[in-house]
């Protein structure tokens, strides 16, 4: 396993479920962090739990390019390129066809795939200078496969699945290694907003999501591990 320890992590999203939690373990880890979330006040709790200073957190709502561009332009005046990032933002507009409106397919986009991007515009560069980093995305399940009620979010989901494919293709003469973690259910607010009867029970938990980004984050860097699935036992749908 490599060591996490001093290693300089970006986590997008930190507030969520899994953010959260992959920030507490990778922290245990002896990992550097970044923290980024659009809400200030659950960012500052989070930085303050785990004893992050404010200069290497940044509220940064990921549909805006200048945010994102703010940010990584701080990041990389401290270190010069981000180790690993995680994007752990996600939007979960589940709908069926007749109830989804242009702004909740619009806003899917936004969030789960063009901020993604808008990610790699900012953080790729300086990682192909160094020629090393570790780029973690969540498509999910339904980044792979369908489910009724799931068009906005899957066209968002399969959206960046193959954008992070197809950037892995331009890669391949670096050590910048990509990895698609495609997750079933997980018990995290992310189900708070969505009008549908879930076994949350059934779930994956957020802290086993979170353990398997752990994971990832300690490979050995002669492999990539380019996708991984992790999904409730009682509902493998792929
Ligand atoms: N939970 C599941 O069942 C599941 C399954 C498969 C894949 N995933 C994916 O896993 C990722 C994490 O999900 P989660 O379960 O941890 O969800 P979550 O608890 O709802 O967390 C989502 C995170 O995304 C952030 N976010 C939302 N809109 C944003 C924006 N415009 N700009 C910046 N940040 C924004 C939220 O920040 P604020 O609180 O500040 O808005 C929050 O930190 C998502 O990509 C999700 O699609 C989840």
């Amino acid at each position: 396993m490599e060591s996490i320890r001093d290693k300089n992590v970006l986590i997008v999203g930190a507030t969520g479920g899994i953010g959260a939690e992959t920030a507490r373990l990778l922290k245990q880890s002896g990992a550097n962090l970044f923290l980024t979330a659009r809400n200030e006040e659950k960012l500052n709790n989070l930085a303050t739990e785990l004893n992050v200073s404010s200069d290497q957190c940044f509220v940064v709502d990921v549909r805006k390019f200048e945010d994102v561009s703010i940010a990584a332009s701080s990041i990389h005046q401290k270190v010069s390129s981000i180790d690993i990032l995680i994007n752990a933002t996600g939007v979960g507009i589940i709908k069926p066809m007749e109830a989804l409106t242009e702004a909740d397919f619009m806003e899917s986009l936004q969030v789960n795939l063009v901020g993604a991007f808008y990610l790699m515009k900012c953080f790729l560069e300086p990682m192909k200078a160094k020629k090393t980093g570790l780029i973690i995305n969540l498509p999910g399940v339904l980044g792979k496969t369908p489910m009724a009620g799931a068009a906005a979010y899957s066209a968002s989901k399969y959206g960046l699945n193959g954008m992070m494919k197809s950037i892995r293709e331009e890669l391949k003469r670096t050590d910048i290694r990509i990895t698609n973690i495609f997750l079933g259910g997980t018990d995290t607010p992310f189900w708070d907003t969505i009008d549908l009867r879930v076994q949350k029970d059934k779930f994956v938990r957020a802290e086993e999501a979170a353990k398997s980004i752990w994971f990832l984050c300690q490979q050995p860097s002669s492999g990539v591990v380019s996708e991984m699935v992790l999904q409730p036992f009682n509902h493998q749908a792929i």
